[in-house]
């Protein structure tokens, strides 16, 4: 529909991870003919001027505008993480802005929380993008901690579920496949 993710790991253990975005909802909303794919609406992730949000509420500055020949800001974060020079972790996801906490969340859960791979991949998630100041909660989260962020003077807000991780986790002679339980995600492997 806009972003889509696939993490792939083959039998030599040879991992792809890659994300591939047409940004908004069906892109441009066009189709070209003959062909059978969409247009993007990327230009939407370029700042059209300051302090002017984009579609996933991104401020830009003149870093970002746009100029001839030059690529816009993105957040997709296709990721591969290594273990003594092997991959490790093979992950993503689409979600805008949402991105990037949402794989920093992925990763900490499973390097820092030692979570098993489906609590790391399904376990409720915050977000924060320095504008708009508001910290973005899954309805799953604690509330023990909500409360605690509204008590340090965080303004908390409830949101539907956003992003949709892929996961693989290779580890002791074994790959685990996790997708999503957001989205329409699926695994597969023989
Ligand atoms: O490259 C980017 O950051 C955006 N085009 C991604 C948009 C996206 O993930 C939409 N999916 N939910």
């Amino acid at each position: 529909m806009e972003t889509t993710h696939l993490s792939v790991v083959d039998a030599e253990g040879n991992a792809v991870s890659v994300t591939t975005t047409l940004n908004g909802g069906y892109g441009s909303k066009v189709v070209v003919g003959g062909a059978g794919f969409l247009l993007n609406n990327e230009m939407d992730d370029f700042s059209v001027k300051p302090g002017a949000p984009n579609m996933y509420g991104l401020l830009g500055t003149e870093a970002n505008a746009i100029v001839p020949g030059k690529r816009m800001l993105s957040s997709m974060t296709p990721t591969i993480v290594l273990r003594n020079g092997k991959p490790y972790l093979v992950t993503g996801t689409p979600g805008g802005s949402t991105i990037i906490t949402s794989l920093f969340q992925t990763l900490v859960n499973d390097i820092v929380f030692g979570l098993d791979a489906k609590a790391t991949v399904n376990a409720p998630k915050f977000h924060h993008q320095w504008w708009p100041d508001e910290v973005r909660i899954e309805k799953e989260f604690p509330d023990s901690t909500r409360i605690a962020l509204e008590r340090m003077g965080y303004t908390v807000k409830t949101g539907a579920p956003w992003s949709r991780t892929e996961l693989l986790r290779i580890a002791d002679g074994r790959i685990e496949a996790v997708g999503d339980w957001r989205g329409d995600d699926s695994v597969a492997g023989e």
